[in-house]
């Protein structure tokens, strides 16, 4: 089923809170639904949305928002080490984790009580405590907005790497995820590298997925807002990666900055960086950084996103006055 709204409020489509509107907004539930909207859909500005947890408007959009409200959970295959599971991309992300956990389909469990939709997963690779949705996709099935044709394109083919994926470069904005394909592991492989989560599953009384998930549901709840009651977009920059050298010279003015291997260098910490700014203490009129973690810029009330970017760029500035580092941004922000 298509439905289709005009002058449509995005509040209710954006963690961030931002009272913009959608000339036009078409929610589709299944896969004929696409390849019809693709069809029809002309030479309009287009906009494919999830959740809206990592978006910032910066105003009124006029064109198209396309929003999945393609549902179901469906074991499609197994082997001897693997569940595989066709899931649409319009499930709320944790509700699947939820149902990975219970249905013993390992592996997810660490990406638990992340806000948004199985399908922005797929393009953003979320990622949390040691762990990325990358890992565990084995496909991602779409439809091309040009000619509606079904494309899938194989893990290989998404190219994931940290926050990246081949739908945020060469793909971007040109097809629409309609399910993905998840491969979820029969024996567990924890991981239980970050922070003390090995140690909360033990006072729960042991390690299991399902502690797992409670420990990093309980200490995402510690350090990060809850979208029902402050407005953000969670970490709104990525980590920087730095060469070894720069790294090294950092670590030596700052030995207790947290660094991180990296595939082509070393991982920073931005939420470090930006904490020892200062930008807790900072926050602007409408704009500050989140208490317990210095990464997530808030809204802290009838901000716009001009406001957001102005404070953001403030932050970039006094990163790279500081420490000589550039930190950009991991939000989309859409003009
Ligand atoms: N830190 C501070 N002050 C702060 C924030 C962090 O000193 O204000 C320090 C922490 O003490 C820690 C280090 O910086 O030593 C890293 O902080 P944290 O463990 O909170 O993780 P992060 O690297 O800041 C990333 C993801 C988060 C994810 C966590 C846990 C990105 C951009 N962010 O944050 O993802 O939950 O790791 O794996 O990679 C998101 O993408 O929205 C998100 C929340």
């Amino acid at each position: 089923m298509i439905k289709h709204f005009t002058s449509y409020s995005l509040l209710p489509h954006n963690t961030f809170r931002m009272n913009v509107k959608a000339a036009d907004f078409v929610e589709f539930t299944t896969l004929e639904d696409v390849v019809s909207i693709a069809k029809e859909l002309g030479d309009v500005r287009r906009l494919v949305i999830g959740g809206g947890s990592n978006l910032l408007f910066m105003g009124d959009f006029e064109g198209v928002i396309l929003h999945s409200a393609i549902k179901g959970i469906e074991l499609i295959d197994e082997n001897e080490d693997a569940f595989f599971v066709r899931v649409g991309s319009g499930v709320n992300w944790d509700g699947f984790v939820a149902h990975t956990v219970e249905k013993g389909w390992q592996g997810l469990e660490n990406l638990s009580a992340i806000p948004g939709e199985v399908g922005a997963s797929a393009v953003q690779n979320v990622g949390a405590y040691g762990v990325e949705a990358g890992d565990f996709i084995e496909r991602v099935e779409t439809v091309s907005l040009t000619d509606g044709s079904v494309k899938v394109f194989t893990k290989e083919e998404c190219e994931y790497a940290y926050r990246d994926s081949i739908f945020k470069r060469a793909e971007k904005g040109k097809n629409v995820i309609t399910h993905v394909v998840f491969k979820l592991n029969k024996k567990p492989n924890f991981v239980l590298s970050y922070g003390n989560l090995k140690e909360q599953c033990e006072t729960m009384g042991g390690v299991t997925a399902k502690n797992i998930r409670a420990a990093v549901s309980n200490t995402r709840a510690a350090k990060l807002p809850d979208p029902a009651e402050i407005g953000s977009a969670g970490s709104f920059f990525m980590n920087p990666v730095v060469d070894s050298e720069k790294a090294e010279k950092l670590k030596k003015l700052y030995p207790e900055m947290p660094i991180y291997p990296a595939p082509g260098g070393v991982k920073l910490s931005a939420g470090w960086l930006i904490d020892r700014c200062g930008w807790k203490e900072k926050s602007s009129e409408r704009v500050g950084v989140y208490r317990n973690q210095a990464l997530v810029v808030v809204n802290l009330g009838g901000a716009t996103g001009k406001d957001v970017m102005n404070f953001a760029t403030l932050i970039q500035e006094s990163v790279k006055e500081k420490f000589g580092v550039n930190i950009s941004p991991e939000v989309n922000v859409i003009d």
